[in-house]
């Protein structure tokens, strides 16, 4: 068994709530990234003298834990060789794919899987040594799977939980994958698994009966050593009231009106914002919308289709195939049916800070989030948020879990063009009364389901896993 730390809490994820950048001295320094998941946990950290380990980008190896913002964050390095086997191999070349429906084929290597494991033992290493006796360890997401159960060896008087923030797949699919007991065992591991859906859980527990042999009964695993593991859904969500504050703060209003006015003040402007990804359906939307204006149902002197594609594991070979394609699509439409001044796409491949996305939300008619295969999708919700006089339409896939929630949206199969085409258009020509009456319903779920409360709603039930085991989480302290 290690030694034990200080930390009564520790999250456990990929990367750390910090980007590198360079300080005005001109060295090395650090900038909080903004992100749902750091403010969710943020003030439960602070009250449980918590630590959070992740891989910070890049490959710089010899960082030495810091604290940041009062945050203790401890910066586990990986090689380049890493970056390439476990980050963008194992992590982004087969499970990303595997995990999305198989939306682009998943590769396996033997060498990505030994780096997958080499990455994941040294991050449960370094979880064991900051732990306190008795403490949480919150292990997050598909490139830490096989933490829990490294870590539960090391030390056994942990409580672990692990949340997989994307889809967990069907045993048909699933299955393909040569390493799928040990990917089990090791989230078996935990006390608790969490699912964005409950439809994600039935089949991770199916999957353990079938594959691992344990007994189970509706949500519970019940090991040989008399251990149980639960696994159960906790739908994620946003920081809804800080996305609310910045929506209405005067300079996003102002800047989502000079961004109608920079596109030239069409009467509808349709948004999508999406990491550039192959899950999320950008080129089918596209191809859509382009048929809508070249059928004459929408003119580009009226209508606008913005388009934010955020840069994505660029080294990737799949990422770069998507990048040029949509590259092209989007030159091929705007050639075709764009006039002066008036693209039918405006097409942004970059990433902007949450001020610009908010002025996006408040400046967009209709947010079209059309993913093959989502595990929940955040866009969809920060839409919602940011609509603050309940206008705006959602067209949404039924593939992403936010569906499952904000049922008011249109939805679409992001496969069937017709089908989106023609919700695009529903959306577009719908009366006002309508509109308000879907958005009203969407801004009362989301605003009742904020990622505080799924944060603690995990941890809650974290600490009735095993009520007499360990510490229990000291709630938030409020300001
Ligand atoms: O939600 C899935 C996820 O991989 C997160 O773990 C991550 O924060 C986000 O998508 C962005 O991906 P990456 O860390 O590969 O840039």
């Amino acid at each position: 068994m290690t030694t034990s730390g200080s930390a009564d809490l520790v999250i456990v994820a990929n990367r750390l709530p910090v980007d590198r950048v360079t300080d005005a001295d001109g060295g090395p320094g650090w900038r909080r990234s903004p992100g749902g998941l750091v403010s969710a946990l943020e003030p439960v950290m602070r009250a449980n003298d918590g630590a959070w380990l992740g891989w910070p980008g890049g490959t710089e190896t010899d960082l030495e834990p810091f604290v940041e913002d009062g945050l203790q964050l401890v910066p586990i390095g990986l090689t380049a060789e890493e970056v390439e086997e476990h980050y963008e191999g194992f992590s982004n070349g087969t499970l990303w794919p595997l995990y999305h429906d198989v939306v682009a084929k998943p590769e396996f290597h033997r060498e990505w899987w030994d780096s997958y494991v080499a990455v994941n033992r040294r991050f449960a290493e370094r979880a064991a040594e900051v732990a306190s006796e008795g403490a949480t360890v919150w292990v997050q997401d598909y490139q830490m799977q096989l933490v829990p159960q490294m870590l539960r060896e090391l030390r056994p008087d942990l409580r672990i939980g692990f949340y997989l923030h994307i889809p967990f797949p069907p045993a048909e699919l699933f299955q393909q994958l040569p390493w799928r007991r040990q990917l089990l065992e090791g989230l078996l591991g935990a006390d608790l698994v969490g699912f964005q859906l409950p439809g994600a859980a039935q089949n991770f527990v199916r999957l353990v009966r079938q594959r691992v042999g344990h007994k189970t009964h509706r949500d519970m695993v019940y090991l040989p050593d008399g251990r149980t593991v639960k696994a159960a859904a906790f739908p994620i969500s946003i920081d809804v009231d800080s996305f609310a504050e910045l929506a209405s703060s005067p300079a996003v209003e102002a800047r989502a009106a000079e961004i109608r006015e920079a596109l030239g003040n069409p009467s509808k402007v349709f948004l999508g914002i999406d990491r550039l990804d192959y899950t999320k359906g950008i080129y089918a939307r596209l191809r859509a919308y382009s048929e809508l204006v070249r059928d004459g149902h929408l003119d580009v002197d009226d209508a606008v289709f913005v388009q934010v594609a955020t840069p994505s594991r660029e080294r990737v070979e799949q990422y770069r195939i998507l990048r040029d394609d949509i590259d092209r699509l989007v030159g091929r439409i705007n050639g075709d049916l764009g006039r002066i001044g008036r693209p039918a796409i405006s097409y942004l491949h970059s990433s902007y800070p949450r001020e610009e996305m908010a002025a996006l939300y408040r400046a967009a008619d209709v947010m079209v989030v059309t993913p093959f295969r989502d595990g929940m999708n955040l866009v969809a919700k920060e839409y919602v948020a940011c609509r603050l006089d309940e206008s705006g339409a959602l067209v949404l896939s039924e593939f992403a879990g936010a569906a499952e929630e904000l049922k008011q949206a249109w939805l679409v199969n992001p496969y069937d063009i017709n089908g989106m085409k023609q919700a695009l258009l529903e959306a577009h020509r719908a009366p006002e009364k309508e509109l308000t009456r879907r958005m009203r319903a969407m801004r009362k779920c989301v605003a009742e389901h904020d990622v505080t409360q799924w944060a603690s709603d995990f941890l809650e039930e974290l600490a009735a896993t095993r009520p007499e085991h360990g510490k229990v989480v000291r709630p938030a302290r409020r300001s």
